[in-house]
């Protein structure tokens, strides 16, 4: 079904000689309003071939188009506007809906492995809520990508190495507690390396003992590594936490330390490659040729970095990933890092580097101000989660006081309106956060979405009757929701497109509202000839809103 495609045929037909079908189909575009039809072409790049006024082609179209298929085709100004037969349309969407269910959009625009670089969080360091942004767009785009053909590998690029660990065991060592570490990990880690860096201040020696622990930790010291692992699984022990409530899961948790005995082979690549320039000591890569500052390799002291760790992740995922894209979610405010690692790889000689795209996100503020996890405003996701879950029961228990699973669902809308709010934002966008906004049952909301299709839900149980689309359905107020439907599987594709979620967010609040202003203004449960038909529309929609909130990794629940 695509009625767009018998726009274009329409038109090929008679414009065969002057214009190719893609040529149409670029050109074709939906008007604003339904009175200029569903489909509108524009004939002002025909001027020039036709030697004639816009408004004369688009009159003379008309008089040659085969309108057959259509309820009627009309020459607006420079336009041709096509209008959709909307008994047929409406046949045509929901029958394919209640046969292909939830593979309904699904296509197949590419295939082959895509390695996601998502959420990535440091030990030893609160998860932020930029890292919450990477997790669940990271998690969006590869459910989305799945549904395009592709096969998505998430990978969680862990920061748990490097020398801060050797100033947390330091720290550790003299302020810390087992008991302390082990109950509130992340807490009471963060309050050592805290401390360590205010001492340092008055005791420069401490940093020289810092030096000394990491670099036992590089060389396999029993303590050192010890207390590194430890570290690292109490760390995870509580990411893992925050995940299991986002019901977010990883492919791979291979962090900056698995690439240790892969450092080697990158520096002896670069050598080769007579890549590796001495300055201040330390080893660069020049990028001037780029317009970019310098890739620092090899620090003074011999230690590597982050980026030397990410060009061993690079050639490591495209080595045994065999990747078509590999892509990193990271906040947009390391750009450069990620310019620098492409055209890093692309002096070594790695032709893939091009299909490395760095999918930066914006910022979230509060009140305007950036949210941050050092000291002052530690904002720990997990206590947002939880009040936000609290919110939704306060509503639930006042809309729907004998829900049987209460508090499943409060778990489902909350947590749900906090991915939500987050992907209807287009990435880049930084964005405010209030609970109490992101929480609401109605305005642009994710618990709005949910609530829409749980009233959905409600309806098709309140009657025995069987949808049946094939019934036919001539309700015109039904029009704005069945072209929504039907919209579907372009809004995935353009969302696979541009790598942005926040396309099918949009599209699941315009159908929500296209459902809620039907449901407002017609009497659904009659019962007449048509009531079967209108059923296959709720039931669509049903499908279609919980397949969208699928994809963004928000759960629809059936009643709330
Ligand atoms: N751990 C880093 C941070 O919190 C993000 C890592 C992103 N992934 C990567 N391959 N560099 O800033």
């Amino acid at each position: 079904m695509d009625f767009k495609q018998s726009v274009v045929t329409a038109l090929a037909a008679v414009l065969k000689d002057q214009m190719d079908e893609a040529a149409i189909t670029n050109l074709v575009e939906t008007p604003k309003s339904s009175d200029l039809g569903d489909y509108a072409f524009p004939t002002f790049a025909l001027a020039k071939v036709y030697r004639k006024a816009p408004v004369t082609i688009a009159q003379d179209l008309v008089s040659q188009i085969d309108a057959t298929p259509f309820e009627a085709v009309k020459a607006v100004g420079g336009y041709v506007n096509f209008f959709l037969n909307k008994v047929s349309f409406a046949h045509q969407v929901l029958t394919d809906i209640a046969e292909q269910g939830e593979h309904f959009g699904d296509q197949q625009l590419g295939s082959g492995n895509v390695p996601i670089d998502m959420s990535s969080p440091n030990i030893a360091k609160p998860m932020s809520m930029g890292h919450l942004r990477s997790t669940v767009i990271g998690n969006a785009l590869a459910n989305i990508l799945t549904k395009v053909g592709y096969s998505p590998i998430r990978i969680n690029h862990l920061g748990d190495w490097g020398t801060q660990f050797g100033k947390l065991i330091v720290a550790y060592k003299l302020w810390g507690s087992e008991e302390a570490v082990k109950t509130d990990p992340i807490s009471n880690l963060l309050e050592y390396y805290v401390r360590f860096h205010e001492e340092a201040e008055t005791q420069p020696e401490l940093n020289d003992e810092a030096r000394a622990w990491f670099k036992k930790l590089e060389d396999g010291d029993e303590e050192a590594t010890r207390l590194w692992s430890w570290f690292r699984e109490e760390s995870l022990k509580e990411f893992n936490r925050i995940y299991a409530m986002l019901d977010i899961d990883f492919d791979s948790y291979n962090g900056e330390a698995f690439y240790n005995d892969k450092m080697d082979g990158v520096i002896a690549t670069l050598e080769h490659e007579h890549l590796l320039k001495e300055s201040q000591g330390a080893e660069i890569v020049d990028l001037s040729q780029y317009d970019l500052n310098p890739a620092l390799i090899k620090k003074s002291d011999g230690a590597t970095l982050y980026m030397t760790r990410d060009l061993a992740a690079a050639i490591y995922r495209h080595d045994t990933y065999n990747f078509v894209q590999s892509l990193y979610v990271v906040g947009n405010e390391q750009r450069e890092h990620f310019e620098q690692l492409k055209a890093v790889l692309k002096e070594m000689g790695y032709d893939w580097a091009d299909d490395i795209h760095h999918i930066p996100f914006g910022l979230i503020t509060s009140g305007g101000k950036k949210l941050s996890t050092r000291k002052g405003n530690v904002i720990l996701l997990e206590r947002v989660l939880n009040d936000a879950i609290q919110l939704a029961k306060d509503q639930i228990a006042t809309k729907h006081p004998d829900l049987a699973n209460a508090d499943q669902v409060a778990h489902e809308v909350g947590v749900g309106a906090v991915i939500f709010h987050d992907l209807k934002n287009e990435r880049l966008d930084s964005f405010d956060f209030n609970l109490e906004e992101v929480v609401r049952f109605e305005g642009e909301t994710g618990p709005y979405v949910q609530y829409t299709n749980a009233r959905a839900h409600s309806i098709l149980s309140k009657t025995s009757v069987q949808p049946a689309p094939e019934v036919g359905l001539t309700d015109e107020s039904a029009w704005e929701i069945l072209k929504q439907l039907a919209d579907y599987p372009n809004v995935i594709a353009r969302a696979a497109r541009i790598y942005e979620p926040s396309v099918i967010a949009k599209y699941a609040l315009r159908l929500a509202k296209a459902f809620n202003q039907y449901y407002a203004n017609t009497k659904i449960l009659i019962d007449d000839a048509e009531l079967p038909a209108r059923l296959a529309l709720v039931q669509s929609t049903t499908q279609i809103l919980t397949n969208a909130l699928g994809l963004l990794g928000v759960a629809a629940p059936e009643e709330m």
